[in-house]
């Protein structure tokens, strides 16, 4: 009995710390959170004609914060000194002011397993998420 209640509690701290490592993401099932919680600031659709009311999420993995050349980003985002990995960007999307007070972001995403999926799409680099340039 013993030895079976210390397995299940093994087995449910290797499930938490899967979720917990934010590299460990689904870029498939990422790919439908983005469409469901970032596409409306950070895609273009080809028949827009508005910019989208973030900056481009293509190549975001392992470039630095706020250097998209054509978004006018807050001073917040240009400053932070932050180069993005999936850690960061965990933190950052479960509350962007924490990590960078002053970012002008209105968006959390609490759960885990949304941001980790999230960040797995992020690092695949889709093509989908390529924005046309324009001026800031
Ligand atoms: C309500 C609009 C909005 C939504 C929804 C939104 N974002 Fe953003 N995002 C922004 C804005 C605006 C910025 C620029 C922030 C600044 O300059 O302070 C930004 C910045 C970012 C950055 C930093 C980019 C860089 O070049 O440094 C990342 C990463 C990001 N968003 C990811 C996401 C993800 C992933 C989602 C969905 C889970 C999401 N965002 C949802 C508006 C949004």
């Amino acid at each position: 009995m013993k030895i079976r209640q210390l397995a299940a509690i093994v087995a449910g701290l290797a499930a938490g710390a899967a979720l917990a490592d934010p590299s460990a993401g689904d870029a498939t099932r990422g790919a439908a959170v983005f469409k469901a919680q970032c596409a409306a600031c950070h895609l273009q659709k080809p028949t827009d004609t508005s910019a989208p009311i973030g900056p481009q999420l293509n190549g975001v993995v392992g470039r630095k914060a706020g250097s998209w050349d054509h978004f006018k980003y807050t001073d917040a985002m240009r400053k932070s000194g932050i180069t993005w990995n999936a850690k960061l960007l965990d933190e950052y999307l479960e509350n962007p002011y924490s990590l960078v007070p002053g970012a002008a972001m209105g968006l959390l995403v609490p759960f885990e397993k949304n941001r980790a999926d999230v960040i797995a799409y992020l690092t695949s680099n889709p093509d989908e998420l390529k924005q046309k340039e324009r001026a800031p």
